[in-house]
């Protein structure tokens, strides 16, 4: 879709990146360390001063304690964590629960793995009776060859946070089938309207069992960076560091000191770009329904999803791949993050983009023929 974009001259509201950097003061900080001889392999863990910063934010957001040197490690982006916690827990035949929709690499981690996903779909209901994730839907999914839950909250692509009661759910049932918990965490920081983000090993007796994932990319504004970091239980942590011996070895060394100097001293960065957000996700949430389309307003990350029934559309394919012409615009169908068919008529548009842009972007969706 971003090649569409690109070959149309269509504003891309597909692909989830910000189209302005993170703050100087970190990019300062990488270029100290790329000019005083941070060149060379970094230890496979990750540097001492990385993996102190990530137990003390885990202890200072959320009161999770962990060990720097045993149960902290650095990633090449929660991309490689998502990778290698899976290439460690998951052997052939071993049967992994995904919500769907689910961010894409899980899918293709599970097969690398010789895994097989089971899907279980995320309601964008929140009154849906026992939750977006109820426990019968999560039961249906289970079987004696469940080994892990791949979690995602906040989520891509529908934007939902997942609520106390949900994650209790979500828990029980992790605890229940004796399942290990490999957690998401990427846009931890980008909450709105007030919603915490509740880790899920802060809830009873799932800490031993939860690897959480994050990384600088989306709490920072600095995608391209690829630096991020797993916490868990020592066994969870060296399996993880097992399987990334032979992925990276060791992630990128001269950015390494600088996320450790985001974590350390720039809490209030991901804070006020979070509000930023909120205000961006409100004008494009609103000008979408202005426009017909039916919005699922999303409580956190880049995304809002939105319905095309109303006008007329069944399939998000379609609609998408017809949209630069109609309109110069380029949003994501949804199909491609499900197994069923649940997300056929959606389709998810960005807000992680300046004011200016997605402005644009309403004009030209305003001026469109998008009826079927
Ligand atoms: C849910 C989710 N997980 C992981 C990632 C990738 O994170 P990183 O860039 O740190 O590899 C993304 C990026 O889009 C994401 O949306």
């Amino acid at each position: 879709m971003s090649a569409l974009a690109a070959s149309t001259g269509a504003v891309n509201l597909g692909q989830g990146f910000p189209d302005v950097d993170g703050p100087a003061e970190i990019i300062k900080e990488a270029v100290t360390a790329l000019e005083s001889g941070r060149n060379q392999y970094a230890p496979g863990p990750g540097i001492p001063a990385l993996r102190e910063a990530v137990a003390a934010h885990q202890q200072r957001h959320y009161g999770l304690t962990f060990d720097p040197a045993r149960e902290v490690a650095v990633t090449t982006g929660a991309t490689e964590g998502i990778a290698a916690a899976i290439l460690a827990l998951v052997d052939p035949g071993d049967e992994v629960i995904l919500v769907e929709p689910y961010y894409d690499s899980y899918p293709a981690m599970v097969q690398f793995a010789g895994g097989v996903r089971r899907p279980v779909t995320l309601s964008l209901d929140e009154s849906a009776p026992g939750g977006r994730l109820p426990r019968e839907a999560l039961e249906v999914a289970a079987s004696d060859k469940t080994k892990v839950l791949l979690l995602n909250s906040p989520h891509n692509p529908t934007g939902t946070v997942l609520t106390r009661e949900e994650l209790e759910t979500v828990a029980a049932f992790a605890r229940d089938h004796d399942l290990t918990v490999v957690s998401d965490e990427v846009y931890e920081h980008l909450t709105f309207d007030g919603t915490p983000h509740i880790p899920i090993a802060t809830l009873d007796g799932m800490r031993e069992r939860t690897m959480t994932l994050s990384s600088i990319g989306k709490s920072f504004s600095f995608t391209g960076w690829k630096v991020g970091w797993a916490t868990g239980p020592e066994h969870l942590v060296q399996a993880l560091l097992g399987a990334k011996q032979w992925l990276t070895f060791t992630s990128g060394a001269p950015l390494q000191p600088a996320a450790a100097y985001a974590l350390e001293h720039l809490d209030h960065w991901p804070t006020g770009l979070a509000l930023d957000l909120q205000h961006r996700r409100d004008l494009l949430c609103d000008g979408l329904k202005r426009i017909g389309l039916d919005v699922t307003v999303p409580e956190g990350t880049y995304f809002a999803v939105s319905d095309i029934t109303d006008l007329g559309w069944s399939d998000g394919l379609e609609f998408c791949r017809a949209l630069p012409e109609r309109a110069g615009v380029v949003a994501i169908p949804l199909q491609g993050f499900y197994d069923s068919d649940a997300g056929q008529h959606l389709v998810r548009w960005t807000f992680t983009k300046q004011r200016e842009v997605i402005e644009e972007a309403l004009e030209r969706l305003a001026r469109g023929n998008l009826t079927r």
